[in-house]
């Protein structure tokens, strides 16, 4: 049977005391939404709708980012969550299958236990996701008879004897298109806080002789964000599930805590990963290759072989060969370096190409932008840029060539030529000594003064 998945995103998020809608917090640098929208993938659904309300404009974007096939529909009012499900009713109409229903605040969902919640709904009309909490706080609490689930009870409207109970709901939900809506028809605002509770759908479905169940998952799939602290949970249950598979996948993490990455960081088998790294959104780093410590990576592919740091810095569009070397406080944005080819030392590399087996001495600078535009610098192979050249873009360095240290290089190079582009050199002979004699007296002097 085919699925259809559904995330509630309408809801302010008011305890994340924030401008930006809660969905749209990063975790791992992608969205929490993106996340949930990733963990119902596991399910390939034949659709995919998102309810968004505050921030509508801003959530359309970021869906259409992710997926562009996703449909966003508006919630005008926030009335509770079979009210926000009630939203996707149009957009379903025509849709033959089961619908699961996600929030998307609860990204941790896997897919094991969405896929359990399938096989459970071959024998019951609604199958709903619950967990042993460990301190079950505001949870609706879930009302079991045996393997039958009776009712979900909002914290709100629990008595003394159901708040006592630890399985608690997720929030997740599947049950098909057209009895799902069914439901929902039937559900009455007559509760502590006057909304439309997508969990009476369970007390509806019973009475009308229906089977319910709850299947039960981790605790830690089903954590739900709600304020900053929650958020910052979250990004260390990220983070230690994404080191955890790269420890296994063979990368070698010196200091797993201390290694920050993204939710879509590919690292190949026998890297060495030293402390303090950072990996922000679309880095692919192949195997072999030793990022040192604090070095600063973002949309970037670094081939084999290849030793980035400590200290680098390597921004979007900086694209590693194989074997190159890229050192300390060197920085490298938009541009292409050869296979072999140096960089080591306290330098800029902005829009630029170098070629193969090429030495960037330190400190050169790829002065790129003139105050309004951006411009291209390129260099050719086996070329040697002296320590402390400005190549002043747009210009050329050919291959086999050279620039003198200190140049400032206004015009091509052509193939196999030395630039010079610096003062000549005066050399006064025993002026220095002169020199500091002079200042000694002066020094002498002004101590006698005082
Ligand atoms: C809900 C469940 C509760 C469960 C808990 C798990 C209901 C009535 N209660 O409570 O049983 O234990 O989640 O976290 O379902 N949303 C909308 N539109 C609305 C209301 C909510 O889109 O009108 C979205 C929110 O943005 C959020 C999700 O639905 O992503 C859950 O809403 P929330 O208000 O957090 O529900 P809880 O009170 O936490
Ligand atoms: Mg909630």
């Amino acid at each position: 049977m085919s699925t259809a998945l559904v995330i509630l995103a309408a809801g302010k998020g008011t305890r994340m005391n924030s401008d930006k809608p809660k969905v749209l917090h990063q975790i791992a640098n992608a969205p929490m939404l993106v996340h949930a929208m990733q963990a119902g993938a596991a399910l390939e659904p034949a659709r995919t709708v998102i309810v968004a309300g505050h921030g509508f404009e801003e959530v359309r974007a970021a869906v259409a980012d992710h997926d562009p096939d996703a449909t966003v529909v508006m919630q005008e009012s926030q009335n509770g969550t079979a009210h926000a499900v009630d939203a996707c009713r149009d957009a379903l109409n025509d849709f033959d299958g089961d619908v699961i229903v996600l929030f998307g605040d609860t990204p941790f969902v896997s897919g094991e236990t969405l896929q359990k919640m399938v096989s459970a709904r071959q024998d019951n009309a609604v199958v709903v996701l619950g967990f042993d909490a460990q301190d079950p706080g505001k949870y609706g609490r879930l009302v079991m008879q045996g393997d039958s689930l009776e009712k979900i009870v909002e914290f709100a409207d629990a008595s003394p004897e159901e708040r006592a109970i630890t399985f608690c709901n997720s929030g997740v939900m599947l049950a098909q298109r057209a009895q799902l809506f069914d439901l929902i028809s039937a559900v009455q605002p007559h509760n502590a806080q006057g909304e439309y509770y997508l969990t009476d759908i369970v007390g509806i479905a019973r009475d009308r002789g229906l089977s319910v169940t709850a299947v039960e998952c981790d605790e830690d799939e089903t954590l739900g964000i709600n304020s900053r602290a929650h958020l910052a949970q979250a990004e260390a249950i990220f983070q230690d599930r994404a080191r955890a598979e790269l420890l296994d996948l063979g990368v070698t993490l010196q200091q797993p805590g201390s290694v920050m990455l993204s939710f879509d960081t590919v690292i190949g088998r026998d890297c060495v990963i030293e402390p303090n790294t950072y990996f922000g959104p679309g880095v692919t780093v192949e195997s072999g290759v030793r990022i040192r410590a604090f070095s600063h990576l973002e949309g970037c592919h670094v081939s084999r072989g290849s030793i980035v740091g400590p200290y680098a810095r390597l921004r979007p569009g900086a694209e590693l060969s194989e074997r190159t070397h890229i050192g300390n406080f060197v920085e490298i944005k938009n541009a292409t370096i050869g296979e072999g080819s140096k960089v080591n030392h306290l330098s800029y590399v902005g829009d630029a190409s170098v070629g193969k087996g090429t030495n960037i001495g330190a400190g050169t600078i790829t002065c790129n932008y003139d105050g309004v535009m951006k411009h291209q610098t390129n260099i050719g192979d086996n070329a040697f840029i002296g320590s402390n050249t400005m190549l002043v873009a747009p210009v050329s360095i050919g291959n086999d060539a050279m620039t003198g240290s200190g140049s400032v290089i206004t015009k091509d190079v052509p193939d196999a030529a030395l630039a010079l582009a610096r003062a000549e050199q005066v050399t006064k002979p025993g002026l220095a000594r002169k020199l500091f004699e002079m200042l000694k007296m002066k020094k002498k002097k002004r101590g006698e003064e005082s």
